[in-house]
């Protein structure tokens, strides 16, 4: 029994003795040793493991790197991600000098495939830096790298780019998904042409262009390590050193298209977030089209146009897909004949540098001149990294402008000089008036826009449109994306439906940015209510009042036509005067607030905006209530502008809601702003008496709530029908 006991000990002790000394000299194989799949080869310093994994409970296996000595299994290289092992283990070794992995059958399913080795006596080695190299003996020469063939991770010391003398090119390629490391659709890469730039493609489509650098060390914006871009004569390649060596850090192609740099947080053990690329809708590339500015604001996109441009498609016939493919283009011909100067936009990310020259000797106004002096410059802007004010060096771009970007806090930003003609210049002390254009949100297919400003204007009468504003008045309001907008509804499920009009259904929603929002959805089949809706953008677009609901965008694609509203935790007026539940009663202060309110917004509709504005549908229903109860006037479906010296119209079709219709309106036709004054009276004695004008009944008459007060003549007995 002590003998049985004694063994066991004994050989446990020597197991893992062995396994201790089998671990300290296991980070290199040479010709005589090979790895099996329960075996792992750890770097000197304890750094990284190199070994057999797979991703689920697959069979399927792969021979790659992690991180040794965290908790989280982070793998940083696949050897053969497109061909894993099946069923049967695999074994690696070298052979004929080349790190080779077999299958159970002998065959080689992977190899390093170094050619004219000039013998077989080769050694890999894991080194702590997490990379795998093959070399001879002690040479200090790598025959291959793992650093070579990254997979999606790019290491401290690893190049992404081209190496010219070995005329190869490293890119990173995302995992197909989390579970899958054969090769996905993300690739990121330098392109070489023009100056190089990173950029990140979904299979040849490019999805991000990093910000342009022209120094040889980008801007230190992270604290935890300092990317560099070089271009030599070796080759051009991105990479990045870390601040402290001490910290793990990586750089990440991820298969959901992002890139992303994370640090290993030795408080919480996990890796943390330090930044993501594309990281909101204007890091798209090139969303807006040629010549535009991508600006992006509470996750909105919206694009301008640069100076001396304007939008395509506000000539082109194609109305229903403007944006994505049109961008920009010359507001008057450009000849190079006339008369032409630059002008500056400040704090962009600087356009894709696809037909661009530089010359670092210039300085600025000598660049200025050399872009003025050839016909298709059309824009330069200094590439020093310097602050200086005698910086030199510039770079020329010809031809259109694409991806750029209003900057945000994370980068330098750079102003860039573009080629206008010289009446743009002029009369220009409001700063630049940027001529609106639109925002195309994610989906290159989809047709989305909002510029009913110049839409309508062009088309005419047709609509029920009447704009007297300043022709030059631009129009601007953020796009909201459908699918968006479907996601933050649920899918505009009947649980978030929260009411219902003419034109169709009312949902509320919460943006991914947590905001809460009212999504008014037009009916498919409304006719009517199309020109209704795009009464109601132009007009709210133009209204900024307290008292008045506020839009913060539309959103026009296919046949899908929606309104999206800040969201009224409160509901309509209606739910509270004529609610018969407990609780709902409002007090008289309240209803005081409310009316005043009302009152205001309603003052500002017809006098103090700048459009002289009937609402013409004024009622409980249409004033809604935030979260302090105070009133906003909304739906302005029906409203009307009139000219300032305009004071009634005639119209055959009278709309509005029975009850609050003004005598005149009704009977024939007339409306001003007293019909909206009117209504406005109905409503202040509902609010009062808390009944509804046409619904009130009296056992001594058959007026409704007007009549009776008319009847009564005296206010004094109003207690009496309160709710
Ligand atoms: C291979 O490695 C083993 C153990 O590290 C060593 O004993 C042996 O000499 C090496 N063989 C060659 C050819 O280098
Ligand atoms: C993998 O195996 C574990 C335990 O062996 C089990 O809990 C888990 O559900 C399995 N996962 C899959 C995807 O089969
Ligand atoms: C080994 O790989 C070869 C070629 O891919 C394949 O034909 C063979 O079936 C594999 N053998 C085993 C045991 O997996
Ligand atoms: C290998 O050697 C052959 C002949 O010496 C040469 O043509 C070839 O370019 C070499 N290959 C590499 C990858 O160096
Ligand atoms: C991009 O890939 C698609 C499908 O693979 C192909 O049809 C298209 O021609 C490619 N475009 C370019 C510019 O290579
Ligand atoms: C990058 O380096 C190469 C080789 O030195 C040089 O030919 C090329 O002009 C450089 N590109 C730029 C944009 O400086
Ligand atoms: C990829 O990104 C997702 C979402 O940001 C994240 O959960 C996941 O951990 C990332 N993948 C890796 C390998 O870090
Ligand atoms: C994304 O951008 C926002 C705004 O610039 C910034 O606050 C945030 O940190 C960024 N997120 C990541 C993960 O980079
Ligand atoms: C060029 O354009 C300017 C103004 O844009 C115009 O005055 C001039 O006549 C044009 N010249 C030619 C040759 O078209
Ligand atoms: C840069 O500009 C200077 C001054 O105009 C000129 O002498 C030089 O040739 C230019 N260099 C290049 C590469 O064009
Ligand atoms: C203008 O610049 C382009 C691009 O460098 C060049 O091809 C063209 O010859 C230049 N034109 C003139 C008139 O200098
Ligand atoms: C919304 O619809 C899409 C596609 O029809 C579906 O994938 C998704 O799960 C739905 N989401 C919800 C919350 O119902």
């Amino acid at each position: 029994m002590t003998f049985l006991v004694c063994s066991t000990i004994f050989w446990s002790l020597l197991a893992s003795l062995l396994m201790l000394d089998f671990c300290a000299s296991m980070d290199s194989l040479n010709q005589s040793q090979s790895m099996s799949e329960d075996e792992t080869l750890i770097s000197p310093g304890g750094k990284f493991q190199l070994g057999f994994f797979s991703t689920d409970n697959s069979s399927k296996r792969y021979l790659g790197i992690w991180f040794y000595d965290i908790r989280i299994r982070t793998i940083i290289w696949v050897a053969n991600r497109n061909k894993p092992l099946e069923s049967s283990p695999g074994l690696l070794k070298i052979e004929h000098g080349n790190l080779v992995i077999q299958n159970h059958s002998g065959q080689a399913i992977w190899a390093s495939n170094t050619q004219n080795l000039s013998s077989s006596s080769t050694t890999a080695k894991l080194l702590d830096s997490g990379n795998l190299v093959l070399k001879y003996g002690n040479s200090e020469s790598y025959l291959w790298q793992s650093f070579d063939h990254p997979t999606d991770t790019m290491l401290t010391g690893m190049k992404v780019g081209w190496d010219f003398k070995a005329g190869m090119e490293k890119q990173l390629m995302s995992w197909k998904s989390a579970l899958d490391p054969s090769l996905g659709q993300f690739s990121f890469k330098l392109d070489p042409s023009g100056f190089p730039q990173g950029k990140m493609f979904e299979g040849n489509i490019t999805r991000y262009r990093s910000f342009p650098h022209f120094g040889s060390v980008h801007a230190a914006f992270s604290s935890a390590y300092i990317p560099k871009l070089v271009n030599g004569s070796e080759g051009a390649y991105f990479s990045y050193d870390l601040r402290d060596k001490n910290t793990l850090q990586r750089y990440l192609l991820n298969y959901t298209g992002k890139l992303q740099h994370y640090i290993w947080m030795i408080q919480t053990l996990d890796w943390m977030l330090l930044y993501e690329l594309p990281n909101d809708s204007c890091d798209e590339y090139a969303k807006c089209g040629p010549n535009a500015v991508c600006v992006e604001a509470k996750s909105l996109r919206t694009c301008k146009c640069l100076p001396g441009y304007v939008s395509k498609s506000a000539e082109g016939s194609d109305t229903l897909n403007p944006w994505y493919s049109g961008g920009c283009t010359w507001k008057s011909s450009f000849n190079c004949s006339g008369p032409e100067g630059f002008k500056g936009v400040k704090g962009v990310k600087l356009p894709d540098l696809l037909l661009f020259e530089m010359n670092t000797t210039m300085t600025l106004k000598e660049c200025e001149n050399f872009c003025s002096r050839n016909c298709t410059c059309t824009a330069y802007a200094s590439t020093s990294e310097s602050t200086d004010k005698d910086k030199t060096g510039c770079g020329f771009w010809f031809g259109d402008l694409l991806d750029i970007r209003e900057a945000n806090d994370n980068y330098r930003t750079n102003e860039i000089f573009i080629r206008v003609i010289a009446s743009e210049l002029e009369g220009d002390s409001k700063r630049t008036k940027w001529v609106v254009a639109v925002a195309v949100v994610l989906s290159v297919s989809s047709a989305m826009f909002c510029l009913w400003a110049s839409w309508t204007r062009r088309k005419g009468q047709g609509a029920n449109v009447d704009v007297h504003a300043e022709e030059e008045e631009n129009f601007e309001l953020p796009v909201f994306n459908a699918v968006m907008i479907s996601q933050a509804t649920n899918n505009f499920s009947c649980s978030n439906q929260i009411g219902k009009g003419g034109f169709g259904h009312v949902y509320k929603g919460e943006l991914p940015n947590g905001q809460e929002i009212a999504v008014k959805r037009l009916s498919e089949t409304s006719k009517q209510g199309l020109n209704e809706f795009k009464n109601e953008v132009m007009l709210i677009a133009k209204l900024q009042h307290r008292n008045l609901v506020k839009l913060l965008g539309c959103c026009i694609e296919g046949r899908e036509r929606m309104l999206v509203y800040e969201y009224m935790p409160n509901g309509s007026l209606d739910s509270f005067i004529f609610s018969t539940m407990e609780g709902s009663c409002l007090a008289w202060r309240r209803r005081f607030n409310i009316i005043v309110g009302v009152a205001r917004g309603l003052l500002y509709l017809h006098r103090d905006s700048r459009l002289t504005i009937i609402h013409r549908d004024l009622k409980g229903g249409n004033v809604l209530l935030d979260n302090k109860m105070n009133p906003k006037i909304s739906d302005f479906g029906m409203a009307r502008t009139f000219r300032e010296d305009q004071l009634l119209e005639k119209t055959k079709r009278i709309v509005g809601t029975f009850g609050y219709i003004s005598p005149e309106y009704a009977a024939d036709g007339i409306f001003s702003i007293k019909s909206d004054v009117f209504s406005f009276g109905v409503l202040v004695l509902e609010i009062v008496c808390g009944k509804r004008n046409r619904e009130f009944h009296h056992p001594d008459h058959h007026f409704n709530l007007i009549g009776h007060i008319c009847r009564r003549g005296n206010y004094g007995s109003r207690g009496k029908h309160m709710s």
